[in-house]
């Protein structure tokens, strides 16, 4: 256990070079930082330095199994830690780079068996946000980061929530300000064909858009190992969390049960019928997933038994958050 973090605030539009400088310090001499990212919080170390590395496993409790996305300035740094950049990757990365897309490709020997859970790929990222790239350009360090929550919670896209989660082991975190995107980045393979791996900001009808063919989707069930984050239940509160269409029925059979209940509801829908917590979330898809993961932690933070959510509308741009939600929830 570490004295609790150094929190120290840092415009998100026009970093000073002073706070970069000194997270990159810290980064330089093996230790923890959190970072903000336009999709949500990071836990920073040296990529490249085994030690550094394998210390986010441990502050997270995260699976060795479990490989982790490298950050990086640009395309040529991304080709720096990869032994067969795919003609593809680059088509993907002009497209979405700076930005929420995650790139598979072959690993470089440089690159420690830890970072990627002892498999033959590297996970790639270029972020947008100014203060990771800041970070990366001026310390020249490659960063490997995960969302920076605990393993298997709810992703943190403020610097409370990363406070909150891992404030007693790590050395510091920089707070821009809550996190824009609000999940993920897509993470996607393509070798020996194009799949994505996770769901996320970038929708599979972008990539696809973008590449002019077909991509495979994530395979779905229990136990895949293919991208070993994928576990069923992952992105989840402690409260039982169900998503439905009739969230009035089922909270009133709640109460029956005795239980407490809070609820995620959508758009303008009356939740006159609910007399505990309540989260209200917006109607269009990118505002909607700005907030949902900061409505799951106030909401499990009321220490209610279970959280309802009413099912948000279907189409491509909601197709993460579907999928966010479903591994959030509870199989009844
Ligand atoms: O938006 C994001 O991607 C955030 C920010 C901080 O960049 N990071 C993030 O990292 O979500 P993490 O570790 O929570 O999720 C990374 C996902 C996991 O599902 C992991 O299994 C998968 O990417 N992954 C990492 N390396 C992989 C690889 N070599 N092959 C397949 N999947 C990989
Ligand atoms: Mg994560």
């Amino acid at each position: 256990m570490l004295p609790p973090a150094q929190v120290v605030k840092v415009d998100a539009h026009a970093p000073d070079d002073a706070v970069i400088d000194r997270a990159g310090a810290i980064l330089a001499s093996g230790g923890l930082v959190a970072i903000p990212t336009e999709t949500v919080y990071g836990l920073a170390a040296m990529a490249l330095d085994e030690r550094a590395a394998q210390k986010i496993f441990e502050a997270k409790g995260r699976p060795s199994t479990n490989p982790l996305i490298v950050h990086v300035a640009d395309v040529a740094a991304a080709r720096a830690h990869s032994s067969q950049w795919p003609a593809l990757a680059d088509r993907l990365a002009e497209a979405f780079w700076p930005g929420p897309l995650t790139i598979v490709a072959p690993k470089s020997d440089r690159v420690p068996d830890v970072v990627s859970a002892g498999g033959p790929t590297v996970a790639l990222r270029v972020p947008r946000h100014p203060v990771p790239l800041a970070l990366l350009t001026r310390s020249g360090l490659s960063l490997a980061a995960p969302s920076a929550n605990r393993s298997e919670g709810v992703s943190p896209t403020t610097a409370d929530h990363v406070l909150a989660d891992l404030g007693d082991r790590i050395d510091m975190i920089l707070d821009a300000g809550p996190s824009t995107g609000g999940i993920e980045s897509t993470v996607v393979e393509l070798l020996p064909v194009p799949r994505v791996l996770r769901l996320g900001l970038v929708s599979v009808a972008e990539i696809e858009a973008c590449l002019g063919m077909k991509v495979a989707r994530p395979e779905g069930g229990a136990g895949v190992a293919r991208s070993p984050g994928q576990h069923r239940r992952h992105y989840a509160p402690r409260a039982k969390t169900y998503v439905t269409d009739d969230p009035v029925t089922m909270l009133a059979r709640f109460a029956q049960q005795g239980l407490t209940a809070a609820w995620i509801a959508f758009g303008e829908e009356s939740t006159d019928a609910h007399h505990g917590p309540i989260a209200r979330m917006p109607n269009r898809a990118v505002d909607y997933a700005r907030e949902l993961y900061s409505a799951l932690r106030r909401l499990d933070g009321a220490n209610v038994d279970v959280i309802v959510i009413s099912r948000p509308p279907t189409g491509p741009e909601w197709e993460a958050i579907h999928d966010r939600l479903s591994r959030a929830s509870t199989d009844e």
